[in-house]
């Protein structure tokens, strides 16, 4: 929420002072400013003056005014959310700063000096919105007045959840959103939801997914696979490990070979493992899915089968065993592949009670190849793809 402020800033008054100092463009272009007072108090930040304009210490400042600041050390990307629920993004260098979205340009860049960043004062009106800039006697003085409201303590649970769990903050605003209209759960599980999407229904907020040839690739019905992805490298399962001799089973070539691995040990354990179903082109999946519908209705069809394009059966990276019945979960292969597929790089990737976070009934049958690093974690914490995904897989770079 905005105040109306009032600004006044007076560059131009810094920019006579400093003209009269002579020191700058000598050595370097930037020139060491005033010092600068927060809310009355005096800070240890300076301003600097560079390019003929009056830049400021971002993250000192923005910190003290309640805001989190996050640095993407990859493309010098600067993102601060701020007390009143702002996300603003900013690269250093730039002469744009993002607001919720929204772009604008300034006349001057912001700069880097000394590892920090410093940004021009016309972006801090625009990004904190203070009550007053002033200058008087070299010092530069922003105020802003912090009050605690009930929404901006709520901003603050969200934003110290942010700081020390796993967040993405181009959702800041869904788990503001998320935590007001579902109370009942805490700040951490809201923010735990909307990072697995759960804040919207499935297959609305849908994400084209940018680099399907990942092995670790999440199709679920959030993310759907683009509509001209077409797996390579698919092998043609022997004939030893298939359900049919009639039909044509492929897996990725990885998932092939730990396939054919974890197979052969559950061979020799005394057990028999035969894929009945494996890759599935977008119009094969799209044919069982209708077929479903037009059986059993969509909402049910839903629980059990993907949307064309959802499927991850259309990496080649999954792939079911044996039989598609529930009564699969009691016989001797499933209970092995429970204790053992993690070993191959395989996982149980609709597993019993967490039908809300995947989306689909329990399918003790259906197995998805992630390699052996990740699936061991999911073994290990017993948790499902998505919530391996939230965690460890598209952790925000921004520290
Ligand atoms: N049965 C799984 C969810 C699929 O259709 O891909
Ligand atoms: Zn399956």
């Amino acid at each position: 929420m905005k105040k109306t402020v009032a600004i006044i800033i007076i560059c131009t008054m810094f920019l006579t002072t400093f003209s009269c100092v002579g020191v700058y463009g000598q050595k370097s272009d930037i020139q060491s400013g005033f010092e600068i007072v927060l809310n009355g108090v005096k800070t240890d930040y300076n301003s600097v003056i560079h390019g003929q304009t009056h830049c400021v210490p971002m993250r000192g400042i923005f910190e003290t005014m309640g805001a989190s600041v996050f640095y993407r050390s990859r493309d010098h990307k600067i993102l601060v959310l701020t007390r009143d629920g702002d996300i603003i993004e900013h690269i250093i260098g730039d002469v744009t700063m993002t607001m919720n979205g929204a772009e604008q340009v300034f006349e001057h860049p912001s700069v880097l000096e000394n590892n920090e960043a410093y940004i021009p004062i016309d972006m801090v009106s625009e990004a904190l919105c203070p009550d007053e800039i002033s200058y008087d006697n070299r010092q530069l003085s922003i105020q802003k007045y912090l009050f605690m409201s009930d929404y901006h303590k709520m901003i603050q649970e969200v934003l110290d959840v942010c700081k020390d769990s796993n967040f993405y903050p181009e959702q800041f605003q869904r788990y503001i959103n998320y935590h007001i209209k579902m109370p009942a759960y805490t700040v951490r599980e809201a923010v735990f939801r909307v990072n697995l999407g759960l804040d919207y229904p499935f297959y609305e907020n849908v994400t084209t997914i940018g680099q399907p040839y990942d092995l670790l690739v999440l199709v679920n019905k959030y993310n759907q696979l683009p509509s001209d992805f077409e797996q390579y490298n698919l092998v043609n399962m022997n004939r030893a490990y298939t359900a049919s001799d009639a039909k044509q089973y492929l897996l990725a070539g990885v998932a092939y070979e730990k396939y054919i691995e974890m197979a052969d040990a559950a061979r020799n354990d005394g057990l028999s493992m035969r894929v009945v179903s494996t890759y599935r082109t977008e119009n094969y999946q799209r044919s069982l899915y209708n077929n479903k519908v037009r059986a059993t209705g969509k909402v049910n069809a839903d629980n059990y089968s993907a949307r064309p394009g959802f499927s991850e059966h259309q990496t080649g990276l999954a792939v079911d065993i044996n039989s598609t019945r529930g009564s699969f979960e009691y016989t001797a292969e499933f209970r092995w592949l429970q204790q053992h597929a993690h070993e191959y790089g395989f996982i149980l990737r609709y597993p019993k009670g967490k039908e809300w976070i995947t989306g689909y009934s329990y399918e003790p049958w259906h197995y998805r190849y992630v390699g052996v690093d990740a699936a061991k974690i999911i073994y290990e914490e017993g948790i499902t793809y998505e919530e391996y995904y939230a965690k460890y897989v598209s952790v925000n770079e921004f520290r």
